[in-house]
């Protein structure tokens, strides 16, 4: 693409007179936007970028081992992988609510980027995959009643908290465009088609008290469901898709025994933007194809729903 190439061009040259000789650090989060921003950093500055990774335990199964191949591996990054699972999981024990497992989450993010980012030393910039549409946004809703959806994502304040300067290579794209200049740096279309998915991970997916063994449920649940849509051929139609783990067990008869498992529900949406969104048409083929794979290969699970809710009256998350 002949528009892209100038763009990339344009955008490295631009990166170099901004950032010198300095150090940047990038919270690789594993999105399309974090991502090109990233790789597009890389090749104007190399080694002056370091990347910081948060595995916050809540990411979905394979996901942090495709982060750091890709990253660390394949395109030779600096790469910081923080493993802190424990230190998220522990302090979500107990905890139920929504907003305060968003807001626990994003507190420690913050910590947990801060401390890692400190071990680059001397860094000057702060990197972000800020996109136009969130600079509207942000602009917009300053003040406003709510900004939840962003609190965690974006790590509003972080780069005055660092005393960081921002780069962000991005700010004048929209997602389609910065889809088409990750193909342009050589992303894989796997990754660039992936769909969206929330900071706070697998936490907002498992209403309700949060454990290690609902998310290794929920991981299984989650790869099968997906897998049945990648070999249908709808993975590109539906705009997100995702398994909730429900905090409620259910009776069930499995050979001559009787079990008492959680219940999960399927949920797929098309959408535009994410601000409204429709269930997917499944065929009752495929929920019934796909509700007896998850119940015969993921232990825990022994009923299966699908989500109808359209966006609005529902969200696309559980919570
Ligand atoms: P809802 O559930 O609000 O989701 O209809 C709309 C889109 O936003 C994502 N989402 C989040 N993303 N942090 C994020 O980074 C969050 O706290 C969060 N909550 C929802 C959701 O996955 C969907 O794409």
């Amino acid at each position: 693409d002949w528009t892209m190439g100038a763009y990339r061009e344009e955008a490295i040259r631009l990166i170099r007179e901004q950032v010198g000789d300095q150090k940047v650090i990038c919270g690789l989060s594993g999105g399309v936007d974090s991502s090109v921003a990233a790789v597009l950093i890389h090749e104007a500055i190399g080694d002056q970028l370091t990347c910081v990774f948060v595995d916050h335990g809540l990411l979905r199964e394979g996901e942090a081992e495709q982060v750091v191949t890709m990253f660390r591996d394949h395109y030779n990054m600096p790469l910081i992988h923080a493993q802190e699972e424990d230190l998220f999981l522990d302090a979500l024990e107990g905890v139920s609510d929504p907003e305060v497992k968003r807001k626990t989450i994003g507190k420690l993010f913050i910590d947990v980027f801060q401390k890692h980012a400190a071990e680059v030393g001397g860094a000057t910039f702060l990197a972000q995959g800020t996109l136009y549409p969130d600079v509207i946004e942000s602009v917009s809703f300053s003040g406003g009643p709510s900004v939840t959806i962003k609190s965690h994502h974006n790590v509003g304040g972080l780069p005055e908290k660092m005393g960081l300067k921002l780069v962000e290579p991005l700010r004048e794209l929209f997602k389609d465009e910065v889809r088409a200049l990750g193909r342009e740096l050589g992303l894989p279309d796997s990754f660039i088609g992936r769909h969206p998915f929330p900071g706070p991970g697998l936490a907002i997916r498992c209403p309700g008290e949060i454990t290690r063994e609902k998310l290794a449920i929920l991981r299984r649940a989650d790869a099968v469901y997906i897998d049945q849509i990648r070999k249908h051929g709808l993975y590109d139609e539906i705009w997100q898709a995702f398994v909730a783990l429900l905090p409620v067990r259910t009776v069930g008869v499995m050979g001559d025994g009787r079990t008492y498992d959680y219940a999960c529900a399927m949920r797929a949406v098309t959408s535009v933007d994410g601000m409204t969104a429709d269930y997917y048409p499944f065929s009752h083929d495929f929920l019934g194809e796909t509700a007896t794979r998850i119940i015969n290969e993921v232990r825990g699970i022994n009923r299966v729903t699908y989500d109808v809710t359209s966006k609005p009256p529902g969200t696309i998350e559980w919570e």
